[in-house]
């Protein structure tokens, strides 16, 4: 089962406004088209992002969405929203925001529901803090965030849905899951879409890894069979790096 690599770069509460700019031009200038990159900037620079990838490989989108498509909810960006700028994919439910924020699985299952609904690609992330994988529940835990998170969709949305697992304790940490303990996961999270969705919807979902990927690393656990990708966060505000993942 051919799955095209979708690699992403997660910039988080980083970059201003020329930053920004000056980095997706630079990535777009060394995209190649044999993989799928998405740049993922703060809310407040999509335009900008758009603008500079505008004639690329690249696609945008957004760190995070409210699934209420209008109404009062200060400081939060809906899924229209989204679109109307040009977005095509948006995170949901990542580690920052269920373990900083508080966001529940129920709500992230929202969103994710909104995204389809919206025609954006929904990202959604799944992940074990270290006290959950010391505990024996990394596969618990994922699996039931998996569960929610998809719990609004038909199956025909499952191809069009990409899963990141990033445990939580290799995000910004420098320790990366080894290529089998990530590989293991992944076979994981494949097995279960397999048992809800029959083993051809789940051969088409797209997994990426995240947490401390560099280019150094990046080869290894791309390796893996079920490891469809990557979602960098820090490498990816340096173009030269995030390039070189894509390479790898
Ligand atoms: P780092 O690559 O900085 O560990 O971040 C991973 C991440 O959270 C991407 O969403």
């Amino acid at each position: 089962m051919s799955r095209k690599r979708i690699v992403a770069g997660n910039w988080k509460m980083n970059t201003t406004l020329e930053e920004a700019h000056a980095l997706a031009s630079e990535v777009a200038r060394g995209a190649g088209e044999e993989v799928d990159l998405v740049l993922i900037p703060p809310t407040c620079f999509l335009a900008t992002v758009l603008d500079a990838t505008a004639s690329s490989a690249v696609s945008v989108g957004a760190q995070n969405m409210h699934p209420a498509a209008s109404g009062a909810f200060t400081g939060e960006t809906s899924g229209p929203m989204l679109t109307s700028l040009g977005a095509q994919y948006v995170v949901c439910g990542h580690s920052e925001r269920r373990h900083v924020f508080g966001e529940s699985s129920a709500f992230i299952g929202e969103k994710v529901s909104a995204a389809h609904a919206n025609g954006l690609i929904p990202i959604l992330c799944v992940g074990e803090t270290l006290e959950d994988r010391e505990a024996g529940r990394t596969d618990a835990v994922v699996l039931d965030q998996l569960e929610a998170g998809l719990q609004g969709l038909e199956s025909s949305q499952i191809p069009g849905t990409v899963i990141a697992y990033e445990p939580v304790w290799a995000i910004g940490t420098g320790r990366t899951a080894s290529p089998e303990q990530a590989q293991e996961v992944h076979a994981s999270i494949r097995a279960r879409l397999a048992e809800r969705f029959g083993g051809e919807i789940a051969g088409r979902v797209r997994i990426q890894y995240g947490g401390s990927v560099k280019p150094g690393n990046a080869a290894e656990l791309l390796g893996q069979p079920d490891i469809d990708g990557a979602l960098v966060g820090g490498a990816s505000l340096v173009a030269s790096s995030f390039l070189a993942i894509a390479d790898a």
